[in-house]
C-alpha cells in the first residue's frame, strides 16, 4: 500500500487517481483498478443509503461503510470523511470524532470540508492522523452555498488561495479542490507543495476524483458537468435484473444445469 508520504511525493511526478467507493465489491474493485486513492466519501448517503443531501450522514454511518471498503481493499489507501457536524461543536469533540472514525474505520486519512476545519485539523495531525482537506464547494455547506461552482469572483480566489496555504501550514497533506475555475485550481496547485485532488476543478490539479456511482453510472442518472460517464451500469443491471425476472415468470429458470437431481424419494 502507498504511504502519505508516498502519495505526496507524486505531486509534479504522476497523477493521483481518487474514486470513491463505499463497500466491500466497488471497494475491491477499484482496488483491482489500481486507483492510488478509495475515498469513503459522505456523498455515500446520497448515493448507496438514499438520504436527501449530505446532512444526514453520520459518524457511524462513516464508520460501517469505511470498514467495509477496508475488508475490500486491504492494499489501497483510504480515506474517510468526516460527516456534517462532527467537528462543529467544539475543537475537542471534532479531535475526538476524528480519533474514532480514524481508529474504528482503520481509513489511511481523513478529509475535512472547509477552511474552518484548520484547529481540528491542527489537532488531528498532532495526534497523528494524517489528513485531506476540501475547499471550493464543500456539499456539507450547500444549504447556504448550492451546489454550484464557487470562487468565481477575484476576491474569493484570493481567499481560496489563502485557505489552502492555511491547510498546508496546519499539516494537511493534500486537498480536495472541487467545482471551481481551472485557472484558480492551476493557482492553488502552484501555491502549496501538498497534492490537489480536483472534482470539477480541471486538468492542471495533482490529481483527480470522481464519485463512481457517476462515473459508472450505476443508480445516479443527473451527471453533473464536471462527471464523464465511463461505463453504464444502470442498463447492464437493469437488462440482467428483467432478463431473471422474465425468465422466472416464464419457467426458463432454473433449468437443468442450474438444478440439483439427485434422487431422494422413491
Ligand atoms: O463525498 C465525496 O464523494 C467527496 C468527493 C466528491 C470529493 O467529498
Ligand atoms: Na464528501
Amino acid at each position: 500500500m502507498k504511504s502519505t508520504a508516498d502519495l505526496v511525493s507524486m505531486k509534479n511526478k504522476d497523477r493521483i487517481v481518487m474514486v470513491t467507493a463505499y463497500d466491500y465489491p466497488s471497494a475491491k474493485l477499484a482496488e483491482e483498478a489500481e486507483a492510488d486513492i478509495i475515498l469513503v466519501g459522505d456523498s455515500l448517503g446520497m448515493v448507496v443509503l438514499g438520504y436527501e443531501s449530505p446532512v444526514q450522514v453520520t459518524l457511524d454511518d462513516m464508520i460501517h461503510h469505511a470498514k467495509a471498503a477496508r475488508r475490500g481493499a486491504a492494499n489501497t489507501f483510504i480515506i474517510a470523511d468526516m460527516p456534517f457536524g462532527s467537528h462543529h461543536t467544539g475543537v475537542n469533540e471534532g479531535i475526538k470524532n476524528g480519533i474514532k472514525l480514524y481508529q474504528d474505520s482503520n481509513a489511511n486519512m481523513l478529509k475535512l470540508e472547509g477552511a474552518d476545519a484548520i484547529e481540528v485539523i491542527t489537532g488531528l495531525v498532532k495526534a497523528g492522523v494524517p489528513v485531506c482537506g476540501h475547499l471550493g464547494l464543500t456539499p456539507q455547506h450547500f444549504g447556504i452555498t448550492g451546489f454550484k461552482m464557487q470562487a468565481g469572483e477575484k476576491a474569493q480566489a484570493d481567499q481560496l488561495i489563502e485557505d489552502a496555504k492555511a491547510l498546508e501550514a496546519a499539516g494537511a497533506s493534500m486537498m480536495v479542490l472541487e467545482a471551481i475555475p481551472m485557472d484558480l485550481a492551476k493557482k492553488v496547485t502552484e501555491s502549496v507543495n501538498i497534492p490537489t485532488i480536483g472534482i470539477g476543478a480541471g486538468i492542471h490539479t495533482d490529481g483527480q476524483v470522481l464519485v463512481y456511482h457517476d462515473l459508472l453510472q450505476y443508480g445516479s442518472d443527473r451527471l453533473p458537468k464536471f462527471v464523464k460517464p465511463y461505463a453504464d451500469l444502470n442498463s447492464v443491471v437493469k437488462e440482467g435484473l428483467t432478463n431473471y425476472r422474465n425468465e422466472v415468470k416464464s419457467r426458463l429458470f432454473p433449468a437443468e444445469e442450474t438444478t440439483y437431481k439427485k434422487r431422494v424419494f422413491e
